[in-house]
C-alpha cells in the first residue's frame, strides 16, 4: 500500500468523497485495465492452483479443462465451481497450494455444524489482505491517525485480526479490543475517543444498551465511523444505528474460504451497496439451482475466484450469499454487490413462502414502541409449521402501545411476505443479546 492517504487532514473529512489523489493506484485503474489484469491474474491462479492442489486437478480434469483454456474472463464459467463441502472434505489442510513452511497463519470458520472450514495465508497473502482491509476502512472514512476500535472477535475468525492488520496498514492506531466484557468496551470507547469502530451491527446494538444503561449518551461519544459486517443487516438498521449514534453507518463484507473480511466496502460518500475489490477477488453471480451465470443487474449466488491467494486459492467458490452485481460509482472501476440480505441456508420456506430473517427485521425496526432486538422462533403443531417473531418492548413504551404493536408486525408480514405468524412483545431486556454474529432464527421444529 502506498502512502496516498496520508496526507489527508483528519476527521473533518469522514463523510466526504476523497480527492483522486488520495485513492491508491488501484483504485484509480480504468476498466480495461482492471480486466487486463484480472484476466493475467485468473490465468495464474488456474495453473497454480492445477498443479499444487489435487483437488483441483481432479476437479478439471474430470470437468474435461485445463488453465490453458481460459483465454478470456468469460471462459472461468467453463470451470467447476468449489463448496463448503469440498473444503471439509479436505479438512484440514488439503487445499493449501504452498509447502507448510510457507504458510505463516490459519483461520477457521466453526461452521454450525461438523468440521471447522481451514483456510491459510503466505506472508503475500497476508500483506495483500492489510492492504485491502486498509482500503476498505479509507473507505469507510477512517484516516490515518485515527484510532480505530476493533470489537470483532480475535482468535480463529478472521474479523479481529482481519481488522487489526488493516488498521495498522493505513497508518491509523488499533484499538484490539475484541469481543465481549461489553461494560468495559463502554468504557475504552468513551475514554481512548476512538473516531472508528469496526463491529458486527448486532453487537454494536448491545454496546448502544450499555451505553445507556451507564448513563452516556451514546450520541455524544466521539465515534464518526461505524463499519458493520459479518451479518446480514437492513437500511433500517443503519438508520437506527446512525440516528441513535450520531455516525456513519457502512457495509463491510468478507468471508474467510476467500480472505475474511476487506472483500467488499461501502463508501461512506455514496452509501450504495458494496465496491468488490475485484482485483483480489473476481465475482460472478449464478443462477443457484441450473448454475448458469447470470447478467450483473440479477440477483443470485454470489461466486469468487480469488486472483492473488498463494496459500489458498479459491476457484469459482459458492458462497451461498444472495445478491446482484452492479457497476462502480464511488470507485468506478470496481463493481459493486447489493447489501447482502440473506444467505440460501438462511432462508426459512414457511408452507411453501420463503422468508429471510432480514425482512422481519425491516418490519420490526419500522415498528413504533420496539427495542431493534428480535428472534424468530420455529415450532410445529400438528404437522404444521409457525413462526413465531420475539421482539422487545422499549423501556418507555406503554403496556397499552404493545398489543397494537404485535398487531401491526402480524399485519406488515401477512402483506409484505405473505404469510401468517405470531408475534410476542418481550419486557425490555428479555431476549438474548449479541457477543457477535447474532444467531436469529430458534429451530425449535422436531427433527423431520
Ligand atoms: O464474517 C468475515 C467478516 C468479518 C466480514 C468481519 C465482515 C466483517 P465468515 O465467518 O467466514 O467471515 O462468514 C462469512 O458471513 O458468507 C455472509 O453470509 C456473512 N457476511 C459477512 N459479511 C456480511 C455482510 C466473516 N456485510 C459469511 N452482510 C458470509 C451480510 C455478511 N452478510
Amino acid at each position: 500500500m502506498t502512502t496516498t492517504h496520508s496526507d489527508v487532514p483528519l476527521a473533518k473529512r469522514v463523510g466526504d468523497a476523497p480527492a483522486p489523489g488520495e485513492l491508491s493506484a488501484a483504485e484509480r485503474m480504468s476498466i480495461d485495465e482492471l480486466r487486463s489484469r484480472q484476466l493475467e491474474r485468473l490465468q495464474w491462479t488456474l495453473r497454480h492452483a492445477y498443479a499444487n492442489v489435487p483437488f483441483y486437478r481432479r476437479k478439471f480434469d474430470e470437468a474435461g479443462v485445463h488453465p490453458d483454456d481460459c483465454r478470456e474472463l468469460a471462459d472461468l464459467a467453463k470451470f467447476p465451481c468449489t463448496t463448503k463441502h469440498d473444503l471439509r472434505d479436505n479438512y484440514p489442510f488439503g487445499m493449501f497450494a504452498v509447502p507448510q513452511e510457507q504458510v505463516r497463519r490459519i483461520h477457521a470458520s466453526s461452521g454450525t455444524t461438523g468440521k471447522p472450514t481451514v483456510v491459510g495465508y503466505t506472508a503475500e497473502d497476508l500483506d495483500t489482505w492489510a492492504t485491502v482491509m486498509a482500503r476498505s476502512i479509507f473507505a469507510a472514512g477512517g484516516r490515518p491517525g485515527h484510532k480505530v476500535h476493533v470489537a470483532y472477535g480475535y482468535g480463529l475468525f478472521t474479523g479481529g485480526l482481519g481488522a487489526h492488520y488493516g488498521v495498522e496498514k493505513l497508518g491509523a492506531t488499533v484499538i484490539p479490543a475484541s469481543g465481549g466484557m461489553t461494560a468495559r468496551q463502554v468504557q475504552i470507547i468513551t475514554d481512548f475517543r476512538p473516531e472508528v469502530i469496526m463491529v458486527t451491527p448486532t453487537y454494536m446494538l448491545t454496546l448502544l444498551d450499555e451505553f445507556e444503561r451507564q448513563g452516556i449518551d451514546p450520541r455524544s461519544s466521539s465515534l464518526k465511523v461505524g463499519i458493520f459486517g459479518a451479518e446480514p443487516w437492513t437500511e433500517q438498521m443503519r438508520a437506527e444505528l446512525e440516528e441513535r449514534m450520531d455516525l456513519h453507518a457502512v457495509d463491510i463484507y468478507g468471508l474467510s474460504e476467500v480472505m475474511g473480511p476487506g472483500v467488499a466496502q461501502e463508501c461512506v460518500e455514496s452509501k450504495d451497496g458494496l465496491h468488490i475489490w475485484e482485483d483480489h477477488f473476481y465475482p460472478e453471480v449464478i443462477d443457484p439451482v441450473e448454475g448458469t451465470v447470470l447478467p450483473d443487474g440479477e440477483t443470485g449466488e454470489l461466486l469468487f475466484t480469488s486472483l492473488t491467494k498463494q496459500a489458498m486459492p479459491v476457484i469459482r467458490y459458492r458462497t451461498r450469499d444472495l445478491t446482484a452485481l452492479r457497476p462502480g460509482t464511488a470507485r468506478p472501476a470496481f463493481r459493486r454487490m447489493d447489501k447482502v440480505t440473506g444467505r440460501s441456508d438462511d432462508m426459512i420456506i414457511l408452507r411453501g413462502v420463503n422468508v429471510f430473517p432480514t425482512q422481519i427485521e425491516e418490519i420490526v425496526l419500522a415498528t413504533e414502541g420496539l427495542a431493534p432486538h428480535f428472534q424468530i422462533r420455529l415450532t410445529r403443531k400438528e404437522r404444521m409449521d409457525h413462526l413465531t417473531v420475539l421482539c422487545e418492548a422499549r423501556p418507555e413504551t406503554p403496556e397499552h402501545r404493545r398489543a397494537p404493536a404485535a398487531a401491526e408486525i402480524a399485519q406488515r408480514v401477512k402483506d409484505g411476505v405473505g404469510i401468517s405468524v405470531g408475534v410476542e412483545i418481550l419486557d425490555p431486556d428479555s431476549l438474548e443479546r449479541s457477543l457477535g454474529k447474532l444467531r436469529r432464527v430458534l429451530d425449535q421444529r422436531p427433527p423431520a
